[in-house]
């Protein structure tokens, strides 16, 4: 530890509430303050939070703190100008995924912070749920061999994700740039080289958005990935989110299932799954991968080495992603490098 990190959160939406609630009580962090032109919505997380401070945009706080890292949580197409304007003043940054929703912003959102010397995170969750870690040390350590085949599913309910994103994001750069991420970190030094998908809209295409989509991806190892998600499952459906990864390799295979978070309530009117996984609570407290992850930022920010998507990992992802929707929107295999 180098002493209090003292942290700001941009965006006091759904993510960047559970943001401020963890590093407001994240060891060796100070939250010192929150920014949302909605600053009744700021004041409200402020007051769950040790926040001290709330500011109505990233102009006035970075003109008042002196701050090592902020989170930002604003919405997808409005990373860059809070990104640019925090690299600018040199200070560290993390930002939710996917990175931007463009590369161009993606790029310039690096380039920034590579001129200025600072930090850049990007927030891939699952690279810190202790099974995708551990089948990432399995493929390291050679058990699998040479990876041949990965299966990725990523399906929920159409009552979760499209109501809150539908119109606003395609359904791959919200939940299939998920796996994309860990697909492209699992098969560290492997490059996709081509992709062909297709996506589906009979149900939510008037809400703006895609049911599915599927996409087969060859690498350049000779691994072929084949992604699978859908937010478009019942609202009576089993799982909150049903994921899963397989890995088969020539000697090994793995399998991840992230299917079932292992609790479950029921009554009268209700029978739903509850998260123990991404950012379950307890007691007022946020824990699981989200937490793990905003961690082991601040630990990273002292010089450890931890499995933080980089801003170049993050640009791949996006590449790759977009590529996944041009030839879902085409019907065309994609060949990327
Ligand atoms: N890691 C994950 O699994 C995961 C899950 C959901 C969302 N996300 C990502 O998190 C980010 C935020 O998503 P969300 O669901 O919290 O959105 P949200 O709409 O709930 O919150 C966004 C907040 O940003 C605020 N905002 C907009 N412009 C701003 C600006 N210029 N300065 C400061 N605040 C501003 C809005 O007022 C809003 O309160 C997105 O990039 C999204 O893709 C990641």
């Amino acid at each position: 530890m180098t002493g209090i990190r003292r942290a700001a959160v941009i965006g006091a939406g759904f993510m960047g509430s559970m943001h401020a609630a963890i590093l407001g009580r994240a060891p060796g962090c100070e939250l010192a303050a929150i920014v949302d032109p909605n600053l009744d919505l700021a004041r409200t997380v402020a007051a769950r939070t040790s926040a001290a401070k709330t500011y109505a945009s990233h102009e006035e706080l970075l003109a008042n703190e002196k701050l090592d890292l902020v989170s930002i949580c604003t919405p997808d197409n409005l990373h860059l100008a809070p990104a640019l304007a925090v690299a600018k003043q040199g200070v560290n940054l993390f930002i939710e995924k996917p990175i931007a929703s463009t590369v161009e912003d993606a790029r310039a959102i690096i380039a920034a912070t590579e001129a200025a010397g600072v930090k850049l995170g990007v927030g891939y969750l699952l690279r810190f749920d202790p099974r995708y870690g551990r089948a990432k040390e399995l493929i390291d350590e050679g058990k699998l061999g040479r990876p041949i085949h990965v299966y990725a599913r990523r399906n929920s309910a159409r009552t979760e994700g499209p109501k809150r994103y539908g119109g606003k994001l395609p359904l791959a750069l919200h939940v299939t740039v998920h796996d994309v991420d860990l697909a492209l970190w699992l098969l560290e030094g492997q490059e996709p080289v081509s992709v062909y998908a297709q996506q589906t809209d009979i149900l939510l295409g008037k809400s703006g958005t895609q049911d599915s989509i599927a996409a087969i991806v060859r690498f350049s190892g000779g691994t072929v990935v084949n992604f699978e998600s859908a937010w478009s499952l019942p609202s009576g459906t089993r799982h909150m989110i049903d994921a899963r990864m397989e890995i088969i390799g020539e000697d090994g295979f793995v399998e991840v299932q992230c299917g079932d978070s292992g609790l479950h309530f029921a009554d009268a009117t209700r029978s739903q799954e509850i998260d123990t996984q991404h950012w379950p609570e307890r007691g007022g407290a946020i824990g699981g991968d989200l937490r793990e992850q905003l961690h082991a930022v601040l630990e990273w920010l002292d010089g450890a080495d931890r499995p933080i998507a980089s801003g170049r990992d993050a640009l791949r992802s996006l590449e790759l992603t977009l590529a996944m929707i041009r030839s879902a929107e085409t019907g065309d295999v994609v060949r990327l490098g």
